[in-house]
């Protein structure tokens, strides 16, 4: 949601913050802004609504000096998108500034409190209380930072990460997370801080990942030491990052997204690296191995996610109850945690999140071990909170997703979960030894069936020209694409905002028909399948009332493409292995539209990377 960086060491502060602001950019882009305390001991903080190159600007001729800062990028839960509401926030007296990324639930009656001591606020943020409760905190007992900001955390309700500075003590930053991540990079007396490794990679490789109600001091001559809220002093697990500078830059590509989704052939390889053996027609993953009586012996298989996140989980469905013939439920997270699901001992349930810091993911997941079920984490980020709350889980290991459009995770995601159905189904023997030893190998091909789907980026791109103007746009599927339909729709109204809905092929009958208009794209996910023939017969429906179908077919195909007035092919693969080819074409048709729309891509309006609030 929102991007923190602090630094504290040797180096200009502001190159390393404003560097680190670029890089969280993709978390929040309504407002940023940094705070810095120069030789003087002065504490300056400038902010301004918009993104990071607005802050740039603004500061011209400022003030920037200083070895020791926090910075922020906004993406608003509290006060609208402002300068006044942009942070870090200073405290009353201007001793202290603070940034946050979270909620405050309980910022109202607490702000309550302080306007009965007498405080007033210059903002409409829950941040701003906060740095106010602790400074009242501090005078109120006469403490130092540390214990301010460990006493006023106690009383708050909610998600936060947090860093703090006091331009009395121009060596040290305190910093606390609890829901919302917090990393802390290590180098030679010399400390960084961020809601990510990306701004901490370029300077060194070991970091601290924050625990929950962790409570860092970050000091320069003095170190790195860590406390819980409850004042109890933890000897923190210093960690190698894995993360490379090159991962997270562009790479020549326009745009992260395309970059993300041309990596595709290379990070599905490297998800399957070490767990898929084709030689040997055999899957591995350890999180499995090692718990596969639970898997063996469920009852049910829940599966809880947002976004495209949920879309692959719709995936899963399909193949954990063909090949396994365990029943599968799949449920947003938001509904989840909150309608008081029937969930038993024996339940499996498995996590989905990219980013790993989803909010209410996070909860569901939380919800469902509280009552004894199984939690599996599929994530991307390591170290993120969900795969920590997780009882097991795999990473999908495509390296950091920037684009706020989730492409590369999702077929890494849906690679995973087919390999996990695909050895549930083996272990239950409710999958025969060839199809198993079939569905492997194929599965093993899957990279360079990709490569030659984007080869067709050009096609793609002149479709994307005929069909950049419309207003609607519907994407129809079955069984296995029903969900890459919904994705496809997706992908094309986060990025281009362009009003899209996927549908199952059928559904359309029962009222969506009557959205067509003459010209409006409807686009068909209709490769060689068992219901092959009766999407034809939806084709011929929206054909009739004169609507541009747009389709997604296996080569050799002629009968839907003789249908269609676009035609974008894939290579024949097993059923259940479509959806990671027929989604390629979908993204790069997003992408194209949304290029040509002049949207910003990578940072779509309104969106944020990761949603680690509700
Ligand atoms: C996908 O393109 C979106 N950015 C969004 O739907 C995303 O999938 C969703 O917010 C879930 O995020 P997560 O996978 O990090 O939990």
């Amino acid at each position: 949601m929102c991007g923190i960086v602090g630094y504290v060491g040797k180096r200009d502060a502001f190159q390393v913050l404003i560097k680190g602001l670029h890089r969280l950019e993709y978390r929040g882009y309504d407002s940023a802004g940094v705070a810095l305390i120069n030789k003087s001991g002065d504490l300056n903080v400038y902010k301004t609504k918009g993104k990071v190159a607005d802050l740039e600007a603004s500061i011209v001729g400022k003030d920037i000096s200083g070895t020791i800062g926090i910075a922020h990028t906004r993406w608003a839960t509290h006060g609208e998108p402002n300068q006044q509401n942009a942070h870090p926030h200073y405290s009353e007296t201007e001793n202290l500034a603070i940034i946050h990324n979270g909620i405050i639930e309980n910022y109202a009656v607490l702000k309550q409190g302080l306007m009965e001591h007498g405080y007033t606020f210059r903002s409409q943020t829950d941040t701003e209380v906060l740095v106010q409760l602790i400074e009242f905190t501090q005078l109120q007992s006469q403490t130092d930072l540390e214990t301010a900001v460990q006493l006023a955390l106690n009383q708050v309700v909610g998600a936060y990460a947090i860093a703090v500075l006091d331009k009395r003590n121009p060596d040290l930053i305190i910093a606390a997370r609890k829901s919302s991540p917090l990393v802390v990079g290590i180098g030679d007396d010399e400390f960084f801080l961020a809601s990510d490794a990306t701004p901490i990679v370029e300077y060194t490789d070991k970091v601290i990942y924050l625990d929950d109600e962790d409570i860092v001091r970050l000091e320069r001559g003095k170190g790195v030491s860590v406390k819980t809220l409850h004042n109890v002093e933890k000897t923190p697990e210093i960690k190698k990052l894995e993360l490379t500078l090159s991962q997270i830059e562009k790479g020549g590509y326009p745009h992260f997204m395309l970059k993300e989704i041309f990596e595709q052939p290379t990070t599905l390889a490297t998800s399957m690296r070490g767990r898929v053996n084709v030689e040997k027609s055999n899957i591995t993953v350890a999180g499995f191995i090692d718990n596969k009586d639970k898997f063996v012996n469920a009852k049910r298989i829940i599966i809880t996610a947002c976004g495209t996140s949920w879309h692959a989980g719709l995936i899963a469905m399909y193949a954990i109850e063909e090949f396994a013939h365990i029943p599968v439920e799949v449920e947003y997270s938001s509904e989840f945690r909150y309608r008081k699901p029937v969930i038993n001992e024996g339940d499996v349930v498995i996590a989905i999140s990219q980013s790993g810091e989803t909010a209410d993911t996070l909860a569901a997941v939380e919800l469902a071990k509280s009552k004894g079920a199984f939690i599996f984490g599929i994530c991307n980020v390591v170290g993120s909170s969900i795969p920590r709350a997780a009882h097991s889980g795999c990473y999908t290991h495509v390296g950091p997703e920037i684009g706020v459009a989730s492409t590369k995770a999702f077929t890494a995601q849906v690679t995973v979960l087919t390999m996990l159905a695909l050895m549930i189904g083996r272990e239950k023997g409710t999958l025969t030894q060839q199809q198993y030893l079939n569905l492997t190998k194929e599965l093993g091909n899957v990279p360079q069936k990709i490569e030659k789907i984007l080869e067709q980026n050009a096609h793609i791109e002149q479709i994307a020209e005929k069909y950049k103007d419309a207003l609607n746009c519907l994407y129809l599927g079955r069984g296995y694409n029903y969900p890459v339909a919904l994705e496809g729709a997706l992908k094309l109204k986060e990025i281009s905002y362009i009003h899209a809905e996927g549908y199952p092929a059928a559904e359309m009958k029962h009222g969506p028909i009557a959205l067509i208009s003459e010209g409006m794209p409807v686009v068909v996910v209709a490769p060689h399948c068992g219901t092959y023939d009766k999407i034809v017969s939806n084709i011929q429906e929206v054909k009739a009332r004169y609507a541009k179908v747009i389709s997604v077919v296996t080569e050799g195909d002629e009968e839907v493409s003789n249908l269609s007035d676009d035609t974008i092919i894939i290579p024949a693969t097993e059923e259940s292995l479509t959806p990671l080819l027929t989604v390629v074409p979908l993204q790069l048709l997003a992408y194209h539209i949304a290029v040509k729309k002049g949207c910003d891509v990578d940072q779509p309006r309104n969106l944020a990377k990761s949603v680690t609030v509700e």
